[in-house]
């Protein structure tokens, strides 16, 4: 199957992002013909630091690597490098309704956030830009989180109204949704995701040395009752703790429920800390294999342009000609 996903480039990648994004592209990798790039059309969308952006950008793709995604086997790239999603996103919004944009529930929530006159129009724009990354590549499956499934299910839809107006040109992809037990919640704020636009304690960084992350983890919120139970409604923090472990470990919550029954959250948030070290530190012990040697990275990028540029490419000229274009 062909499969496509990336995420916006805005720094170093923490938990949430392996468990909800990476992690199920390194199974994907294994029997599909996957693409995975760094989004930085996107992370423009919003405000953002222009001298730091491609330093994040290849953070972000450093990450990729470091985490498994085997250039041997996936296509990494970065997305501007690829003139063609910028294009097709044009041609995108000659067939998209300003309506059914204005729809979007990530649009509705960014606009009221920055507020409508700091909101750029790229912002109404970001689906048809994500739709033309999809559609591109001839993707079928796209693994993405729960609040992105609005956007695939536009990106079919435009598929779809376009081959039916200008003749079949596109494949029409699917989400594939990351399992809810792969959502991680903040570790001071456990009824919201971790992200790295919270606060620095409520997100465990891939990067934050074992001491980084051992002090957030024993500083994590935890609830009343000594008990380690899963219950995310009454006990948001020690079972987001418990889901943490049991992925780690790759165990049921019972099984994590029984191993610690007799434990405290204090003993309890110690094997945690072993845990998402141990993870930690092999990331870092690849990180820095890849840091040792720039010029292979830019080896697997340039690779990776290459072989995107020959789909997306072949697909632009495809939709030039339905539509009339020289
Ligand atoms: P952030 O919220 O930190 O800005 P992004 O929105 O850039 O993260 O998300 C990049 C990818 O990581 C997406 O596929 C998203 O679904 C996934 N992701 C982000 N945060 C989490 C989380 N806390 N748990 C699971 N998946 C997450
Ligand atoms: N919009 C996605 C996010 O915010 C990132 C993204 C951009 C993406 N283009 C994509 C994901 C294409 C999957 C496919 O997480």
């Amino acid at each position: 199957m062909r499969i496509i996903s990336g995420i916006r480039s805005s720094g170093h990648l923490h938990l949430g992002n392996y468990f909800g994004a990476i992690y199920s592209w390194l199974d994907l990798q294994e029997k599909n013909d996957c693409f995975f790039f760094v989004a930085d059309l996107h992370a423009i969308t919003t405000p953002y630091n222009p001298k730091k952006l491609k330093e994040y950008t290849l953070q972000t793709a450093i990450d990729y690597l470091s985490l498994g995604i085997n250039p041997q086997q996936s296509v990494l790239f970065v997305q501007s490098t690829i003139p063609q999603h910028a294009e097709l996103a044009w041609i995108l919004a000659t067939i998209a309704s300003v309506g059914e944009l204005s729809r979007m529930t990530q649009y509705k929530s960014k606009v009221k956030e920055l507020g409508t006159s700091a909101a750029n129009a790229a912002l109404l724009e970001y689906p048809l830009l994500m739709a033309a990354d999809i559609l591109l590549y001839q993707a079928e499956s796209v693994p993405v989180g729960k609040d992105q499934k609005q956007h695939v299910e536009l990106t079919r839809s435009l598929a779809r109204r376009f081959n039916q107006r200008f003749g079949p040109a596109f494949t029409l992809p699917t989400a594939l949704m990351a399992k809810q037990g792969f959502s991680i919640k903040g570790l001071q704020n456990p009824e919201k995701k971790m992200s790295k636009s919270g606060l620095a304690k409520d997100c465990l960084f891939l990067t934050d040395t074992p001491q980084e992350a051992q002090k957030k983890i024993q500083a994590a919120v935890t609830d009343l009752g000594k008990e380690i139970k899963y219950d995310p409604e009454k006990k948001p923090g020690i079972s987001n703790l418990i889901n943490i472990y049991g992925l780690l470990r790759k165990i049921p919550i019972q099984k994590v429920e029984q191993l610690f029954a007799q434990e405290n959250y204090r003993g309890f948030k110690e094997a945690v800390s072993k845990e998402v070290i141990k993870v930690l530190e092999d990331f870092q012990n690849k990180r820095e294999q890849w840091l040792r040697y720039p010029s292979q990275i830019e080896q697997v990028l340039d690779e990776g342009r290459e072989k995107a540029a020959v789909v997306a490419q072949e697909t632009m000229q495809k939709v030039r000609e339905k539509i009339g274009l020289f």
